[in-house]
């Protein structure tokens, strides 16, 4: 059997220091050893980000699982940066920012204008077409369908991590129709060497991960925005009725309210499919601003 493709990242630059990026830059420098560039347009969320990574690192050294200066190490190979000009130097990047097609659009036309199409581009998207997305990113004035397109979209690939990325063992690789065997067999390497198991799904909406958790997250919202039951009652349920960690409710709040609402209007306008319509209470909830956990107010309150 061939030896694995190395993942030949010597330098990660991660786009967006919101929970997911975060947790990126922090399996990449501590677990897969890899100098990472971080860049977030909002000042304040690197901040709160360099400070939860902070925690955990201590928290790990507290608890022995790490020496005092493999967390110094790991810390140290985190440096804040500003925009993606300086990015120069990276071998691949992952994007993510929030689940928006038009924001991801932008920063991966911006991506082939500014880097060597040798980058890997990678997407943590939960469940926008990386095809669409691998189809921005072509430099200026060049067409995805011409010969120097395909060659700028192939380096394009979906790496879905999971919340809380320290703690969850799952990346989800989605190749997009243009993404080449090479950029996916790196892409691979590198999830594993973030300790990682890597699953596969094709570019379908929300693919295999997010099609199958939002239903049954939203018909948990539609049980009780119909009375069927409290929340606690819905969440308890599951948690101890089938051993899952948190309650669909909780989960919900815990990944953001405005995240699995952008979620499902993508799982319902990519199939059509009145299965993944999102509950009117869920709408309502992301109009009033109420995101979950990230901002104190879900279906229950949190301390931020
Ligand atoms: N960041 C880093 N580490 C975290 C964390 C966070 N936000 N939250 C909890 N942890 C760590 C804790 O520090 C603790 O670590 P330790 O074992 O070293 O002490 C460990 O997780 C367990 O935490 P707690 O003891 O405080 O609490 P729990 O035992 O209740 O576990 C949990 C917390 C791991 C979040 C657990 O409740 C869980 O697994 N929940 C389900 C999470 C899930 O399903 N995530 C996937 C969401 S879907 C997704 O991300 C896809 C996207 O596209 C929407």
């Amino acid at each position: 059997m061939a030896a694995p493709i190395a993942h030949g990242v010597k330098q990660l630059a991660v786009l967006g220091a919101g929970q997911m990026g975060l947790g990126i830059a922090f399996v990449a420098a501590l677990r897969a050893k890899v100098p990472v560039l971080l860049h977030d347009r909002s000042p304040e969320q690197v901040q709160k980000g360099l400070a939860l990574m902070d925690k955990l690192l201590a928290k790990d050294v507290a608890k022995g699982r790490i020496q005092q200066g493999d967390a110094t190490e790991a810390r140290d190979r985190v440096q804040v940066v500003n925009g993606v000009p300086a990015f120069r130097d990276a071998d691949m990047v992952i994007e993510a920012v929030s689940e928006n097609l038009q924001l991801k659009q932008t920063i991966f036309a911006d991506l082939a204008k500014e880097l060597s199409p040798s980058v890997i581009l990678a997407t943590n998207t939960s469940s926008i077409s990386v095809t669409k997305i691998a189809a921005s990113a072509v430099p200026p004035g060049v067409a995805p369908a011409s010969a120097e397109g395909q060659k700028s979209a192939e380096r394009v690939v979906g790496l879905h991590f999971f919340n809380p990325v320290p703690v969850m063992k799952l990346v989800e690789l989605i190749p997009a129709l243009q993404t080449s065997d090479s950029t996916l067999a790196r892409a691979r390497s590198f999830a594993i060497a973030c300790g990682k198991e890597v699953t596969v799904s094709k570019d379908v909406p929300g693919f295999v991960s997010n099609a199958l958790l939002m239903p049954f997250i939203n018909e948990a919202i539609m049980w009780l925005e119909k009375g069927v039951a409290t929340r606690e009652d819905i969440d308890t349920t599951l948690r101890l009725g089938m051993n899952h960690p948190m309650g669909p409710l909780q989960l919900a709040d815990f990944i953001g309210l405005d995240t699995c609402l952008a979620i499902q209007q993508t799982l319902y306008a990519g199939t059509g499919d009145s299965k993944y319509r999102p509950s009117v209470l869920l709408e309502r909830m992301v109009d009033a601003q109420w995101y979950g956990k990230k901002n104190g107010k879900g279906f229950y309150e949190y301390d931020t």
